[in-house]
């Protein structure tokens, strides 16, 4: 059964998810955020248990949105909805091809996407599960992916580029430790790392946005690195001086820290 089959078989729970899914309608986003599949989908994770409420939008962006939501304990959550319909899935495929952990990719644009939020899902699942401060999965399906929400009460963190640090070496040497983590315990490069993809808080950073992450085995993985340290560097340099080769051998040298193996299913 593809999936307009189902929507279609689904009509009446859909009417139920739109009063379930509260604050859905009236919520001033583009209409394709919530088509039909991803309302099924938002229904089916209601369903489970994962969400119980929408509340309202953190970020409304050019592919994505990200809603702040509640879980049946009344948890604060982040629910990541990636649109269908104008997403760029040409450049997502040069972040998926060669990536062992997708061989059976669906090459439409659907098949891109949910893979997309999937790699996302698999990525932070490795990531949390190294040790690194990224939010922790809760759950995905299709191009919804659920996770732990980053702030306070239900104000979202800030991006790191929207935050005058205080103590910005602090904050260098932690994100630097956390990016070791990842790049040796976690064996992924992020891939699309900057100001925006960093959240700060408590002081300290939590890494967002993984669904580029690559592992570092995939073909493209040290020219994505590279990109990733040119970024932090630049942007550090507002505030001390910092140098490429430090910053990238720091966070190179792996030592004796075991990694989450390649083949793992994560
Ligand atoms: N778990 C979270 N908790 C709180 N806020 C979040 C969370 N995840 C994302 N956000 C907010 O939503 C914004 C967009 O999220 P994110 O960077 O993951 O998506 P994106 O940039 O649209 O992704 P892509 O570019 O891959 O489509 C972030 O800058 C951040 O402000
Ligand atoms: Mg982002």
């Amino acid at each position: 059964m593809d999936v307009e089959e189902r929507v279609s078989r689904l009509e009446v729970e859909l009417e139920k998810l739109r009063s379930r899914v509260r604050g859905v309608e009236d919520l001033k986003v583009a209409s394709e955020v919530f088509d039909k599949a991803t309302l099924l989908t938002l229904y089916e994770l209601a369903n489970r248990g994962y969400i119980d409420v929408m509340q309202g939008v953190i970020k409304t962006g050019k592919e994505s949105n990200v809603f702040f939501a509640r879980d049946p304990d009344g948890n604060p959550l982040a629910v990541k909805i990636h649109r269908v319909a104008t997403s760029d899935f040409r450049a997502m495929t040069r972040y998926i091809e060669g990536d062992p952990r997708f061989p059976k990719m669906r090459r439409t644009r659907r098949g891109i996407v949910y893979t997309w939020v999937r790699k996302e899902f698999k990525n932070l699942e490795r990531a949390h599960l190294a040790g690194v401060r990224v939010p922790r999965p809760v759950a995905f399906r299709n191009n919804v992916l659920v996770m732990e929400f980053i702030g306070e009460d239900d104000r979202a963190a800030p991006m790191l580029r929207q935050v005058e640090l205080a103590n910005a070496e602090e904050f260098f040497n932690e994100l630097l430790s956390n990016l070791r983590r990842l790049y040796c315990v976690a064996n992924l490069v992020h891939a699309d790392l900057s100001e925006y993809n960093i959240l700060v808080r408590d002081a300290k950073p939590v890494i967002i946005d993984l669904s580029s992450g690559v592992l570092r085995t995939h073909p493209l993985a040290q020219e994505f690195f590279a990109r990733d340290v040119a970024n932090l560097v630049r942007y550090f340099r507002r505030y001390f001086s910092v140098e490429y080769n430090e910053v990238y051998s720091y966070i190179t040298s792996c030592g004796g820290r075991h990694g989450v193996p390649e083949d793992s299913q994560r």
